[in-house]
């Protein structure tokens, strides 16, 4: 005989998601607006009139603080948090310690919001922030690495999705770089040295910077696009034995490319080959997930000309491909040699961040938002068809300007007379970039207006829609 009153079915935690994934819309816009500050500064230096708080110096780290932990790393921890439930069909592991999670890291976006323009700073790049916000960070982290794997370890699921692989390698990464560079003498409550000294130090950071790029840039985005591409195609993964392969592979090679932002310098020589080979070899695993990404719609191309999530979706793994193609290429120390100090690596960065990080970022919220909210879809598709085109002319405009400039920077810095003598002074190099940095500003201010029709967007979904707890299904009936 049934129980009259049946247990109350399980429901997913996705309070914590929803958070998280407004709150990366918000840091969105913010970080997006202090890009466009800064694009202008270049182009007008005297804009802010030399108040201190607001110059370049300053408000740079606010922007790849802003852009990179506080847009990413709150999609990130959202996704990962909404992919790893549904996936392991069961619901987060401690939830008030996600709770946590989503206030620390706020409190900390903020502390950097403050601390930066303040003028205090590591002046260690993507690790700025002083020794007390770099122990808030570790809790936090620390505390996400143990939901995140607790769910893994309840999963009512015996394989672990790859999406999860992917996610789990940048939690436990960005742990590792961020403890490891993060380590100084405090010397005073917002001034600390760092605990490595000399060329040592510069190796530290370059390893942290450069797996920044690898497991926070890519990574954990690359979890994105395990989940959601399907998702949004209605196909599974194109092999799902090359995705595993991509995994093992990219995570072992990332870790050995650090050396390559210390081309030409005290580094030792053989240590800067090193380096360059691992670049080399990482096109291999970045482009075999590119492939497997883009080919999960084999047979479902029509798709792109009506779903505009999934153009997002697909771009974004198409600029992936380009930024891993390109940055092979710089990696080469007869290359490095013209492109580094240049703009184009600049260009390169944006490629990157523009087409694969914000568009991997934005299809998925795309995806993910409406169904937070008990609705099929935005409010309106024609305002996402919209950010589509803005975002994707703006990433054209902002990177072929860099390209130019910085082919051309890097040209003039080496052209000698016949005599000897260098053909052009620096100043030259800075004027003739000049109109090159207004089309860049025009790029970003065409990717920011994407990105507000985007914050519009999703204020409509929400006031129009609910918050729903949508019950675990049982596994016998479930699909992820
Ligand atoms: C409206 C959009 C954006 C604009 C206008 C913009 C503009 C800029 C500017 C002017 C710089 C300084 C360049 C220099 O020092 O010469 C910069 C640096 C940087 N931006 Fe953006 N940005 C935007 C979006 C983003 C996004 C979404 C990300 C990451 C997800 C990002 C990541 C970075 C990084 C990592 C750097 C430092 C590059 C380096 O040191 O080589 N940006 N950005
Ligand atoms: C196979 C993959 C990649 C390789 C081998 C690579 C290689 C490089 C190289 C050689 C540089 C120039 C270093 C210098 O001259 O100082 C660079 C800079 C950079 N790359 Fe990549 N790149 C790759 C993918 C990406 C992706 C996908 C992103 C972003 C999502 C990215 C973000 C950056 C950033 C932020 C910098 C500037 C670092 C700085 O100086 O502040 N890279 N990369």
């Amino acid at each position: 005989m049934q129980s009259p009153n049946p247990p109350a079915a399980a429901v997913y935690h996705d309070t914590v998601v929803r958070q998280f994934a407004l709150m990366s819309v918000v840091w969105g816009v913010v970080g997006m607006l202090v890009g466009v500050v800064i694009a202008s500064q270049l182009a007008w230096p005297d804009l802010t009139h030399g108040i201190a708080w607001l110059s370049y110096g300053r408000l740079r780290p606010l922007h790849t603080n802003a852009v990179i932990f506080a847009f990413g790393g709150c999609a990130l921890i959202a996704t990962s948090y909404h992919v790893v439930q549904r996936t392991c069909r069961v619901p987060l592991f401690a939830p008030r310690l996600a709770t946590v999670t989503f206030w620390g890291w706020q409190a900390v976006i903020v502390a950097a919001a403050i601390s930066l323009p303040l003028g205090y700073t590591s002046s260690k790049e993507y690790a700025e922030l002083e020794w007390p916000i770099d122990i808030l960070i570790a809790v936090v982290w620390v505390s996400y690495a143990i939901v995140f794997f607790g769910t893994i370890g309840r999963r009512k699921v015996r394989h672990i999705y790859v999406a999860n692989w992917f996610y789990g390698a940048f939690i436990i990464a960005v742990a590792l770089l961020h403890i490891v560079n993060s380590a100084a003498v405090p010397a005073g409550w917002m001034k600390s040295y760092s605990a490595y000294a000399g060329v040592q130090d510069a190796m530290v950071q370059w390893w942290y910077g450069h797996n920044a790029v690898g497991f926070f840039l890519t990574a954990g985005f690359l979890g994105m696009m395990y989940y959601y591409i399907p998702k949004q195609a209605g196909r599974p993964v194109y092999s799902y034995r090359l995705s595993i392969v991509h995994f093992w592979a990219l995570i072992f090679t990332y870790m050995w490319a650090g050396p390559h932002h210390l081309h030409y310098t005290a580094l030792p020589d053989w240590t800067q080959s090193i380096g360059m080979v691992f670049s080399l070899i990482l096109l291999a695993p970045s482009w075999g997930g590119m492939i497997n990404g883009i080919m999960t719609l084999s047979g479902a191309w029509h798709k792109l000309r009506t779903d505009p999530i999934l153009r997002f979706l697909i771009v974004a793994v198409s600029f992936y491909g380009m930024a891993t193609f390109e940055g092979p290429l710089m990696s080469i120390k007869t290359v490095n040699a013209l492109s580094h100090y240049t703009d184009w690596t600049i260009g390169h960065v944006h490629a990157g961040a523009l087409g694969w990080v914000g568009l991997i970022t934005m299809g998925s919220l795309y995806y993910l938002i409406p169904r937070l909210y008990g609705r099929t879809e935005m409010h309106s598709v024609k305002a996402i068809d919209l950010h589509f085109w803005m975002s994707t002319i703006g990433i054209v405009l902002y990177i072929a300007a860099m390209w130019i400039a910085g082919v051309m920077q890097g040209l003039m810095w080496r052209a000698i007379n016949d005599d000897g003598t260098l053909t052009y002074t620096f100043v030259e190099s800075v004027k003739a970039t000049y109109p090159y940095y207004v089309v860049r500003l025009l790029g970003g201010l065409l990717y920011l207006g994407g990105m507000l029709v985007m914050a519009w967007n999703v204020w409509m979904t929400v006031i129009s829609g609910r918050s729903v707890n949508v019950p675990v299904p049982q596994i016998a009936t479930a699909h992820a």
